[in-house]
């Protein structure tokens, strides 16, 4: 357990709060703000409770220097709107200076400003102690609210850890609720969906479930390379070849364990990699040479959607298909169409699954959508996120 903002006295304080503002943008503009909202929340308690809030985050990867593509600037606008009231916005390109110094120096409590994207300096994700301490040098307090980027060790979110009181914001304190009780004390029986092309990304992610859950479904990309491992043939579905040896311990494993494990027993399969290609669904063991699966089939939906039925608490990471294909969606859509239906405890990793989740509209059916996509899995890993290690033990 960690120290939240509610442990520490904030009034009158100057708290230096890093957020995770890396959001989709489209030619300037925000395309997705639920990062955004997701702060509200610690943000609005600063504000309410007299702090002088000093927000940082990153936004893209600009590669340790100044990139106007970069800045946050759009995201001060949109916050401004969100808790209606200004954020004082100064475009830094070494994100602290005198300037900036001197806005910190004039904020009244309960104002708000933004510094400029962190990574505009190369010793922020080098985790440069001089840079830590200069962000430090801004305030009383360091709350950390990132989750999305709690897996990486930089300035922002770890080093300036050693020179202030640092606890966690309600974000953070949240999702290591949700996925903390997913994982180690869940309502059983205990699903993990997932998919997602790659086995080789997942290894440890699969590895470290099969040791809590009751049962485990593969679909998506991966599932092609379990099924080759079955000795079937995928045609020229995604085959991640190096990995094979791995789905079979994988499933050995799961024997092991007594974890019931489901794979795909149909598959829609395409001619091309794209979504007016001819398509046809097979049973996996008919997979045509020239075809590739794409989306998981009718069959395998209602295989699925039983094991969901049955769950109490389930954890869902990686889609079934090509989803953001119109006619290879069917999969992914039934999979979050079942769980909004569940009474069980719905978990959703960030990344790719979050973005179905939001497209079918039913992010609001779900107990929990993380804003982690790296962190959230290196978290259900059982890895110890730097972000979240560096701050204070309740
Ligand atoms: C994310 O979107 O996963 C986080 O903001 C972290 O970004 P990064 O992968 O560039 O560190």
């Amino acid at each position: 357990m960690k120290k939240t903002v509610r442990d520490i006295d904030v009034s009158g304080k100057r708290v230096i709060v890093r957020c995770d503002f890396n959001v989709p943008m489209k030619e300037g503009k925000i395309t997705d703000d639920t990062r955004i909202t997701a702060a509200l929340p610690t943000i609005k308690y600063l504000v309410e409770n007299n702090a002088k809030v000093i927000i940082m985050s990153h936004m893209g990867r600009p590669k340790g220097r100044p990139n106007m593509e970069f800045t946050l600037k759009p995201v001060a606008v949109r916050l401004s709107e969100l808790i209606g009231q200004d954020v004082k916005f100064n475009s830094s390109e070494s994100v602290v200076d005198d300037e900036i110094k001197k806005v910190v120096s004039k904020l009244k409590d309960g104002e708000v400003m933004l510094l400029e994207n962190t990574r505009f300096r190369k010793e922020e994700t080098d985790n440069d102690e001089e840079f830590s301490k200069e962000l430090a040098s801004l305030a009383d307090i360091f709350v950390n609210d990132a989750f999305g980027t709690a897996h990486r060790a930089h300035a922002s979110t770890a080093g300036i850890a050693a020179y202030l009181p640092s606890v966690s914001g309600f974000l953070i304190e949240n999702e290591i609720k949700y996925l903390g009780q997913a994982v180690e004390n869940p309502k059983r029986p205990l699903l993990a969906i997932m998919g997602g092309a790659k086995v080789g990304d997942k290894i440890l992610l699969i590895k470290n479930l099969l040791s809590k859950v009751d049962s485990l479904i593969i679909g998506g990309g991966m599932a092609y390379t379990f099924i080759k491992a079955q000795r079937y043939e995928i045609g020229k579905s995604l085959l991640d070849a190096d990995n094979i040896e791995l789905a079979k311990e994988l499933m050995e494993l799961a024997k092991k364990n007594n974890v019931k494990m489901l794979i795909p027993v149909d598959t829609a399969c395409a001619k091309e990699f794209s979504n007016d290609s001819e398509k046809k669904t097979v049973d996996i063991t008919d997979i045509p040479a020239d075809m590739m699966g794409m989306d998981i089939g009718d069959k395998t939906v209602a295989l699925f959607e039983e094991e969901i039925a049955k769950a109490n608490t389930i954890v869902w990471n990686g889609p079934m298909g090509v989803f953001e294909m119109p006619n290879f969606e069917n999969g992914t859509r039934k999979i979050a169409e079942a769980l909004a239906k569940s009474d069980a405890i719905t978990i959703i990793g960030g990344g790719d699954s979050a973005a179905a989740v939001n497209q079918f509209g039913l992010s609001d059916k779900m107990t929990h959508i993380s804003t982690g996509g790296g962190a959230s899995m290196e978290y259900l890993e059982g890895k110890v996120l730097p972000g979240i290690d560096v701050l204070l033990d309740a």
